[in-house]
């Protein structure tokens, strides 16, 4: 079988370990890849946001299965566009990558489903936003509607900084997402990610995970895409993660279907625990990264398989066997990021990492420069590490990460630290 992952960062590596797994697989290319990919797969250097450029390569090749990563390319339509040529593709269609293109779309869906969220306003006009945030006061949440990189979010503490919010979305900070705006009660409770795995019709879980998006040590700093994260999180008991099935993921499934959009993919739900039970903060269409890092790791039957078998609408509602261990990751990323990160610093010391029990190193923004590998771009590598408890996985992984020479890059030092903390 010939299989194509479409992506370039620390998901897109896993992705190809997992993928690379299944004795069935005689040629793996990833598009556009990095250099640690390209040391187990056969990189294409396509542009994804060029469909046509995808959809001829897949012919061409002869590729039998094509595996999304990003949610630009979905949101775009890339499963429609590789369908239309007779190419099968794992993601959902453009229709139902809604759930992550629109926050204004999976609020609505949440209203008719009656799935838990927060409470909200969409609003076009600034003046009628303002006068929403003014009658609902602060604590409040302000959302650019459309995909805005993970940027568009401000949590607001007091109705200044919400009305400033509401100024930079409106002044076209966040482009063509700012053009409507979502502004949400603020949820209180316990963060974390639960992944179900979609054909449309049933949902089997994947696991649950906690990331880190702060910059800095603490919870500080500006949001990133996300510095570091383990699975499983303990807020997701066995008991929570069959609510989330039956209250969120289920009813979101069969709301989907109604519209005439079936979700076919990886549905990714970012839930707040509260003392009421879980709610929905969002759904993305997607892996996640650094989310993919550690779940995959701990899935033991055989993921092409699922994600095919999701693809083509006959997925086996049998549970997916998850190992009972923790993987843990560290993001380290260049100095500078998430606002200005430094390209070009020298990276050395990964096979001394990597070689340690239960460590694996995957690559998001790295190049290779007259044979010396760099660091290009904000996330650079993924640490990865599994152990028999968090507090062993965070162990194993720091010292890998110590292993690492790269001054140009910067990491977390407690990731992990909420898992460990409740012992
Ligand atoms: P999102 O991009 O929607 O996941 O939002 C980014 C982050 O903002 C989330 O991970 C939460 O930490 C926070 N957030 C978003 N919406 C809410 C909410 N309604 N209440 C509390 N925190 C929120
Ligand atoms: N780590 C968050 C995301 O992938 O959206």
């Amino acid at each position: 079988m010939k299989v194509l992952i479409l992506g370039s960062g620390g998901r897109e590596h896993a992705l190809a370990l997992a993928v690379k797994r299944n004795p069935e697989v005689e040629t793996l290319y990833v598009a556009p890849g990095n250099p640690g990919i390209g040391e187990i797969a056969t990189l294409a250097p396509l542009d994804i946001a060029d469909h046509a450029a995808v959809a001829a390569f897949a012919r061409t090749q002869g590729i039998d299965f094509v595996i999304v990563g990003p949610e630009a390319p979905l949101v775009a339509g890339i499963v429609d566009d590789l369908a239309r040529v007779g190419v099968k593709a794992f993601g959902p269609s453009r229709a139902a990558a809604q759930l992550e293109g629109s926050k204004g779309y999976t609020k609505q869906l949440c209203a008719e489903a009656n799935i838990p969220t927060a409470r909200w306003g969409r609003f076009r006009m600034y003046e009628a936003a303002l006068a929403y945030v003014r009658a609902n006061g602060a604590p409040i949440v302000v959302k650019a509607d459309g995909l805005a990189a993970g940027k568009g979010v401000i949590v607001a503490e007091t109705l200044a900084e919400a009305e400033a919010a509401l100024k930079r979305v409106f002044d076209g900070e966040f482009g063509a997402a700012g053009s409507s705006v979502v502004i949400e009660e603020k949820l209180v409770g316990e963060e974390a990610s639960f992944f179900a795995l979609c054909d449309g019709e049933r949902a089997v879980a994947l696991g649950s995970a906690q990331d880190h998006k702060r910059a800095y040590d603490g919870d500080q700093g500006p949001n990133t895409g996300g510095m570091g994260a383990y699975s499983p999180a303990p807020v997701m008991t066995p008991e929570m993660e069959a609510r989330v099935m039956d209250e969120i993921v289920r009813p979101a499934l069969v709301g989907m279907a109604a519209r005439g959009a079936p979700f076919v993919g990886v549905l990714f739900a970012g839930l707040m625990i509260g003392p009421e039970g879980p709610k929905l903060i969002e759904f993305n269409t997607r892996f996640g990264d650094p989310e993919t890092q550690v779940l995959l790791p701990r899935i033991e039957d055989d993921l092409l398989e699922l994600l095919i078998a999701a693809a083509e609408g006959r997925l086996s509602e049998e549970p997916v066997k998850l190992s009972p261990e923790t993987a843990l990751t560290v993001v380290m990323a260049a100095k500078g990021y998430p606002e200005a990160p430094e390209k070009g610093s020298g990276i050395h010391g990964l096979d001394k990492a990597g070689a340690l029990a239960g460590v694996v190193v995957t690559h998001a923004g790295t190049a290779k420069k007259g044979g010396r590998l760099v660091a290009s771009g904000g996330r650079v590598l993924n640490v990865t590490a599994v152990g028999t408890s968090a507090a062993e996985a965070q162990k194993r992984a720091y010292e890998a990460v110590k292993q690492i020479e790269a001054p140009g890059l910067f990491y977390r030092r407690d990731i992990g630290w909420r898992a460990i903390a409740r012992g």
